[in-house]
């Protein structure tokens, strides 16, 4: 089988990348990361990379198009075939974007294009939505924006607050990104005319309510309640 060439930019700390890692230990799965990028010199994410034994390169993002032509230096080199932002917090050069157009994917923790930009999960609250998510799309110049690949759907409960949403979407993140890494790595995900087609998708079933119905009720209610597995 031969793998997808990933590569995988980060800011901090990793834990989707760690997540995506994950993935790529079984030997089934279609893809595997070649390299990580890294601005920052002390994301903890660079840790995980190195004790998986992935070449790691740190590039200051001081200037966008010096950035830019060392990335591209280094993912030629490792011959990247797919660009995965996990927790990159910088504005990419938009010719570096072009470049890459539906070859780059980012991951972001609100349902887009809900809640874009900083602080989603502070946004959502903020907000009084019942549900947000994380997003996972085709990187376009314009922040968190793009063809949208897929979605996951977190409910917000009455004593959530930032840090225990966050964690949530996180776990939900953690799941959904490998999940869409390994359907385009399958060839089954095309962007057409701005929106994104999937071989062999199928949506859940049925909907999800929040607030729920009291426990008594729900099971004679007509309206199902579905926790939906990813
Ligand atoms: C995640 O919430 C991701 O959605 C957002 O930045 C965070 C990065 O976390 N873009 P980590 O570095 O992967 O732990």
């Amino acid at each position: 089988m031969t793998r997808l060439r990933v590569a995988v930019l980060i800011s901090g700390r990793g834990s989707n990348l760690g997540a995506l890692l994950a993935a790529c230990a079984d030997d089934t799965y279609p893809a595997e990361i070649v390299t990580v990028i890294s601005d920052r010199a002390e994301a903890p994410g660079l840790v995980i990379a190195q004790s998986a034994g992935i070449p790691s390169t740190v590039i200051p993002h001081r200037v966008r198009e010096e950035f830019a032509a060392q990335a591209n230096t280094v993912l030629g080199n490792q011959r990247a075939q797919l660009v995965c932002l996990a927790g990159f917090m910088r504005v990419l050069d938009a010719a570096f974007v072009g470049g890459w157009r539906d070859r780059m994917v980012n991951i972001h923790p609100s349902l887009l294009p809900a809640f874009p930009g900083l602080h989603p999960q502070r946004q959502a609250l903020a907000a009084g939505v019942r549900f947000t998510g994380c997003t996972v799309h085709f990187v376009r110049p314009e922040v968190d924006a793009g063809p949208i690949i897929a979605q996951a759907v977190v409910p917000i409960r009455p004593d959530d607050d930032e840090a225990s949403l966050s964690a949530r979407i996180l776990d939900a993140e953690h799941r959904l990104y490998p999940l869409t890494l390994r359907l385009i790595a399958e060839g089954r995900v095309r962007e057409v005319r701005g929106k994104v087609q999937i071989d062999g998708w199928r949506a859940p079933k049925l909907a999800m309510l929040n607030p729920r119905e009291p426990a008594s009720k729900s099971r004679v209610s007509r309206w199902s309640l579905d926790p939906i597995s990813l």
